[in-house]
């Protein structure tokens, strides 16, 4: 591996890229101030710990650390469904609005609701004592399988009141995956609706959990099914009741359902993730730790204030709306926008009329999001008053400049802080970004260590990675939010996250950093590929694709080649009516060698209308790289479109003959 011809590359795009000072307006009223970096990890985390969440017992030790397992705040109890809404009623925040809830059919429509912290409070006893009147106590595993309804955070925050560890299931997720994954924690009880809202179509839900539940063995004995658009459904009998038939006589007295004190290191949640191969992780996230990690990140990193309105456009069902919709806005009581729809229905402006209507101030996406609307044009952002954002944040991978350029602009009025927050599932909230008014901005650069983070880069021997060089992205000390394993079972976390190097958690992420410091992550290490002994990130390639004024989105990956090892078939999507002419696709090979060097110069380029996404956004490389070495797909249930890997492979074969 030609390790300088890497840092050639990263040295020149270093070179080209901007750097937004931090604006002394925003700094002077910033929540976190240039000094918030000195404190010493432990202590950090300690005064966060105290300042942020509401014990019952206060703890004795701040960490214990016998890697790779992480204990924090020990001898402390607490529970999370009193620190997100119990004690913000009883400070008398009851009348503050936790969830402004937008519906599939948009803001205009009136089925928009308001729910307040003593609304929240209200519905989440009553639910618990719902699952109580089941069986479920402290200890109980439940799943939850939903879509974005306000009662996803009220199953979640009952589970919690009770001490019964939850997962959830992502509500796009196939019946079969959710019962494998509620079998797998060994759930009684799965919380499911009768059909979902996507973009004005209904979808079965309860059928797909029946279908889910009669073909995989699970302990399910009760499924409590929230009745969201009253279509028809089977109930069988004994096992199924209606959620609204399960709360109706349920005490709504706090006094009836006490806070269940729970352990600082007692189970909070389950939530599983996809592995690169084999059967998904459960991945471990206990009390205390992570509800201080989201709560303190939640409050800095988007500059939080207590007028805010604040909104994350993620689900609840993957770990972003588990940390940045639920428990860290909630730890932190604030009032957020909970959506239920997807970014183009009922219009192409649903999301920047959501913002106008409620005058949100901190908007929280993905790049996948930022570039679907790229692709629809500035227009729809421009004809709204975006005036009251003040901090924009990305998640999920890596944001190619442009993209940034383009939020920080159309969203951002040029003036609002893009913060682009790295973290995982494992990770629990984030670990890398910049702090909105301090940190100085460069697009496509996640910038630094969250303050109490101890990052840094490894090359593969493990040596500590300087100025200008690239490697793996590695975590040198613990932080509380971290995973507490993978459930039930113990090697696999080892060898996953703790066998690549003896003393750091290896994250399966590329990163370099560059002169000042600044973190850019580069995608995930199998996203990264070596044509003739150079290392490239397809990231970059795909970056300096979407860069070229004809393209809206693009995937690259690697593929073997008997000359080169790997050669880079570039898979993309043009704007408007651009047309797919072999002329343009000489043109962009070109553009990425001339951007990057022609190294990365793509061995073909692809014209494809789509790309193989998940339900949740995400490209699926795995599949880029099968559909570009001709071979079979494999598992392509997760899919949101399987008839776009079909165009793509004729596509391929058409190119080959
Ligand atoms: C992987 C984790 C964290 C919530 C959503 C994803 C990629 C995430 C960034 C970012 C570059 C990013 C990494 C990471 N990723 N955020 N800001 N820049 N890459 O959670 O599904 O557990 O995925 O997402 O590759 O390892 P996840």
């Amino acid at each position: 591996m030609a390790d300088d011809d890497t840092s050639t590359t990263i040295d020149t795009l270093a070179k080209d890229t901007k750097r937004y000072e931090a604006d002394g307006e925003f700094t002077r009223q910033a929540n976190a101030q240039p000094d918030i970096y000195d404190a010493s990890l432990e202590d950090f985390w300690d005064a966060q710990a105290k300042q942020r969440l509401d014990w019952f017992t206060p703890y004795e030790q701040v960490l214990e650390w016998e890697q790779p397992y992480a204990k924090w705040f020990l001898g402390g109890k607490l529970n999370a469904a009193h620190n997100c809404v119990d004690r913000w009623v009883e400070h008398g925040q009851g009348d503050k609005v936790a969830y402004h809830f937008v519906p599939d059919s948009g803001p205009d429509d009136p089925a928009c609701r308001d729910i307040t912290y003593a609304d929240l409070q209200r519905d989440v006893v009553k639910f618990a004592n719902g699952l109580k009147s089941l069986g479920v106590g402290k200890g109980t595993p439940v799943g939850i399988y939903l879509q974005m309804v306000p009662e996803i955070a009220v199953a979640m925050l009952a589970c919690a009141r009770l001490g019964a560890p939850h997962t959830v299931i992502f509500g796009g997720y196939s019946g079969t995956a959710a019962a494998e994954r509620v079998g797998d924690m060994g759930c009684t009880v799965l919380v499911t609706q009768d059909e979902a809202m996507r973009a004005g179509k209904t979808v079965e839900q309860k059928a797909n959990a029946d279908e889910g539940l009669s073909s995989v063995r699970t302990k399910i004995e009760h499924v409590v099914v929230l009745q969201r658009t009253g279509g028809d459904v089977a109930m069988q009998d004994g096992r199924d009741v209606f959620w609204q038939d399960l709360v109706a006589d349920q005490s709504e007295d706090p006094e009836s359902c006490p806070c269940e004190p729970m352990d600082s290191e007692d189970l909070l949640f389950l939530l599983y993730t996809s592995g690169t191969t084999g059967k998904p992780k459960g991945v471990v996230h206990t009390t205390a730790g992570y509800l201080a990690g989201v709560a303190t990140t939640h409050h800095y990193v988007f500059d939080l204030k207590p007028d805010s309105v604040y909104w994350c456009a993620a689900d609840v069902g993957w770990i972003t709306g588990h940390s940045y919709i639920v428990y860290g806005p909630l730890a932190n009581g604030a009032t957020s926008v909970l959506f239920e729809g997807t970014p183009g229905h009922p219009d192409k402006d649903v999301w920047w009329s959501i913002i106008e209507k409620y005058g949100v101030d901190i908007l929280y996406t993905s790049p996948t999001a930022i570039r679907s609307h790229m692709k629809w044009g500035p227009e729809h952002a421009e004809s709204h008053d975006l005036s009251s954002l003040r901090v924009l944040g990305s998640v999920g991978e890596p944001i190619n400049p442009e993209a940034w350029e383009w939020y920080r602009r159309h969203v951002g009025g040029g003036t609002c802080p893009v913060v682009d927050t790295w973290w995982q599932t494992e990770t629990g909230h984030i670990l890398i970004t910049p702090l909105p008014g301090i940190t100085p901005l460069k697009p496509g650069s996640a910038t630094k260590p969250f303050p109490g983070v101890d990052a840094a880069i490894y090359d593969d021997e493990g040596n500590t990675v300087g100025p200008g060089g690239g490697g793996n992205l590695v975590l040198r000390s613990p932080w509380p939010g971290m995973m507490r394993g993978l459930f039930n079972d113990d090697e696999r976390y080892r060898d996953s996250y703790w066998s690549k190097y003896s003393d750091a958690y290896f994250a399966g992420d590329g990163a370099r950093v560059d002169e000042d410091g600044d973190f850019w992550l580069l995608g995930r290490i199998d996203d990264v590929t070596n044509v003739s002994g150079h290392r490239i990130s397809t990231t970059e390639v795909e970056s300096a694709l979407v860069d070229h004024d004809s393209v809206a989105e693009a995937a690259a990956t690697g593929r073997k080649d008997p000359d080169t090892g790997h050669a880079i078939v570039a898979f993309v999507s043009l704007r408007g009516d651009r047309e797919g002419t072999d002329e343009l696709a000489a043109e962009l090979r070109e553009h990425v060698a001339k951007q990057i060097g022609k190294l990365a110069r793509p061995a073909e380029v692809i014209f494809t209308p789509d790309m193989p996404k998940t339900r949740s956004g995400k490209i699926m490389r795995r599949l880029l790289k099968n559909i570009a070495e001709g071979e079979p797909l494999g598992d392509t249930s997760t899919l949101l479109d399987p008839t776009v890997v079909e165009t793509m492979q004729e596509q391929v074969k058409a190119g080959k003959g």
